[in-house]
């Protein structure tokens, strides 16, 4: 039965919505699910149930409640108080059928999912078969077109910019190569943030084959200069084509291949060239844990505000996004059009401290 309420917008009848978190955690998830429970309950009057474990949850109908009890505490809890996987029912047979049954019987008017590319993927899909969602771009890797940030992003860039700072100081105790491998599978941007911000001598991402007679020279001339060299490296970074041999790695549900292991294998090729010795810190999910940077919880609180706010007016079919300081709405396939990768311009702005 539908219960009415005044809200001080209009008059509109309380919807049940649910709300999901997909793909890798990321800071600033619980953030989210915060805003959107309390502005939904306390302007809106609507209700709210949780979905655990990504797209699993609506797949199998395991929900959890969700109400302003359930979200206090959370906003600088890092993680996510529903869970995630990266499960895709668009690959599993009568998925897409099964999720719109539970949300049938559940009694769901509408979903509030917060994801990646993947997540808010299977989002668009869902829309264009008559399921009302709205999408919450999330990723530590901020490779989401449509937005020009991403919460996570911040924290993430921050955990690995202090990981830096910290190699630099026993890298020059050592007259060792210090090797960060930071995560990015197709997108440098951790990578090019926490490097600049933490004066690396040279960084490696995917969006640019990397030349490692030119990285080996970057590592001698900063060794000329009594300094040691520090060298960032996303994860999906690789050499130019026949230059190195490169291990291949497992698929995911989402057929994205899990990465791990350049920066061993580029310290065993510096070793091997330059004769000094070259040792590697892989920061891995570290940087994906723990509590969200203010700018982070911030992000992730009006990006929350402005989702309940679409799903309240029936505006469906959309992500959050920023452009520029304001809060906007695009549409979903525009927001899982394509990466955002690195642009040249913005390489070379930080190839000058190179060396
Ligand atoms: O998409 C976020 C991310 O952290 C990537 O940077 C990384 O490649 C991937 O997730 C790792 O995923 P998992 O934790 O599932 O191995």
């Amino acid at each position: 039965m539908k219960v009415w309420f005044v809200t001080p917008y209009r008059e509109e009848p309380a919807m049940r919505i649910g709300v999901l978190t997909g793909g890798g955690d990321c800071p600033g998830l619980n953030a989210v699910i915060r805003a959107v429970v309390r502005k939904g309950v306390s302007v809106y009057g609507h209700e709210f149930v949780g979905f655990r474990d990504g797209w699993r949850g609506p797949l199998e109908g395991d929900t959890m409640p969700l109400d302003i009890g359930a979200v206090r505490g959370i906003l600088p809890r890092g993680g996510t108080i529903l869970g995630s996987s990266r499960t895709n029912p668009i690959k599993i047979e009568g998925g897409v059928d099964r999720i719109k049954e539970n949300l049938a019987s559940t009694g769901v008017d509408a979903l509030i999912a917060i994801g990646g590319e993947d997540t808010l993927g299977v989002a668009k899909q869902l829309y264009d078969r008559q399921v009302k969602v709205v999408g919450v771009p999330k990723t530590i890797d901020n490779d989401l077109s449509g937005t020009d940030y991403t919460f996570g992003f911040d924290t993430a860039v921050n955990i690995a910019t202090e990981a830096i700072d910290r190699l630099h100081t026993t890298a020059e105790s050592h007259h060792r190569a210090l090797i960060c491998e930071v995560m990015g599978r197709h997108a440098g941007w951790i990578a090019l943030h926490a490097g600049m911000a933490g004066g690396a001598n040279v960084i490696l991402i995917p969006e640019k084959p990397f030349d490692i007679d030119r990285v080996c020279e970057y590592v001698e001339s900063r060794f000329r200069t009594r300094y040691s060299p520090i060298i960032v490296v996303a994860e999906g970074a690789h050499p130019i084509e026949g230059q190195m041999e490169l291990q291949a790695g497992t698929l995911d549900a989402f057929g994205h291949v899990r990465l791990g292991g350049i920066g061993e294998v580029l310290a065993k090729e510096i070793e091997k060239r330059t004769g000094k010795e070259a040792r590697t810190t892989v920061l891995g999910h570290i940087q994906r844990g723990g509590t969200p940077t203010a700018y982070d919880r911030v992000l992730a609180t009006r990006f929350g505000l402005q989702a309940i706010d679409a799903a309240h007016e029936g505006d469906y079919g959309k992500m959050v996004a920023l452009r520029g300081t304001d809060i906007v709405r695009v549409g979903l396939d525009e927001a899982t059009a394509e990466l955002k990768t690195v642009p040249v311009s913005r390489y070379s702005e930080a190839e000058v401290f190179f060396g």
